[in-house]
């Protein structure tokens, strides 16, 4: 199994779910000035193309475009078919929060956020690490969040990622020797489109919490760098995490049913 440059190219590859906003937007443009193609995979195919045509005049990076909707098991498929064929570097990006009840929400957008933020990020890392295994050289990162560490604001998006921590952190484990490394990249409240699509009014936030997409692909990176598995961005939220890991889950839930608003969020 070889690990298959685009076309014609020798700079290695990497593919990024997401990166038509956000997180994944400075994670692609970030990588490609670090020297990578990239595949690049979302829905909105205009958005794709205009950020190909970016970093092939800013970094002089191919860029090929894989249009996808995540939440469709066949358009996954094409997806895992181009990761199996190999890349040096996957960046599990993609995924949505909702507002509203769990109980009002459409079933079909609960398994749709399942599958993006779920199921996407385990088939694309099996279908990316065998090459990686055999180069001996690889790196998944997968967005979680602290939501993900910290339970009880919300119930399917936290627990979604809540899965991938621990996806990661045992996937990590496995991989040891490997070559191979694996980041649950677990940010706090990124200035994004994120917020506006799931209708979450933020407008409250203390202006310290919020994070930049460059403060997060930075702390990312430098966390590759030291081989950790959990990435927390941001001094203020390594004092939350480390703070919440020393809370009884007992009392954490008592914490969000009293003090924290966690009604209107899934
Ligand atoms: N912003 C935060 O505060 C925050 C905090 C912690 C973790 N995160 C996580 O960071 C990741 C990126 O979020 P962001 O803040 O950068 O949000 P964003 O600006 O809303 O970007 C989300 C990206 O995911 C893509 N996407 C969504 N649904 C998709 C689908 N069905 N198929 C393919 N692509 C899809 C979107 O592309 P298209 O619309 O073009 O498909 C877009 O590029 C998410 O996993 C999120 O959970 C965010």
């Amino acid at each position: 199994m070889s690990a298959a440059r685009l076309p014609g190219a020798h700079r290695p590859v990497a593919l990024v779910t997401g990166p038509t906003s956000g997180i994944g937007q400075a994670y692609a443009l970030r990588l490609a000035a670090l020297g990578y193609d990239l595949v690049l995979v979302a829905r909105d195919q205009a958005r794709l193309a205009t950020l190909a045509h970016d970093v092939e005049v800013r970094f002089g990076a191919r860029a090929q475009v894989l249009p996808a909707d995540l939440a469709l098991a066949a358009d996954r498929d094409r997806v895992a078919a181009r990761l199996g064929e190999g890349v040096q570097f996957l960046v599990n990006n993609a995924g949505f929060d909702l507002s509203g009840e769990f109980w009002t929400l459409a079933p079909d957008a609960l398994q749709a956020q399942l599958d993006v933020n779920v199921t996407t990020v385990v088939q694309l890392t099996r279908a990316a690490v065998p090459s990686m295994v055999h180069a001996a050289d690889g790196t998944v990162v997968n967005l979680a969040s602290m939501a993900g560490l910290i339970p009880g604001r919300g119930s399917t998006y936290s627990a979604s990622k809540a899965y991938v921590v621990s996806f990661s952190q045992g996937l990590a484990g496995g991989l040891a020797g490997t070559g191979v490394r694996v980041q649950a990249l677990c940010p706090g409240f990124v200035r994004t489109e994120f917020h506006e699509r799931a209708g979450i009014d933020m407008g409250s936030l203390p202006r310290p919490l919020w994070l930049t997409v460059d403060e997060v692909v930075a702390g990312s990176l430098a966390d590759l760098e030291k081989n950790r598995v959990i990435s927390v961005p941001g001094a203020q939220y390594k004092a939350i995490a480390a703070v919440a890991g020393l809370i009884p889950r007992s009392l954490v839930t008592r914490l969000n049913r009293g003090l924290f608003n966690a009604r209107g969020r899934t």
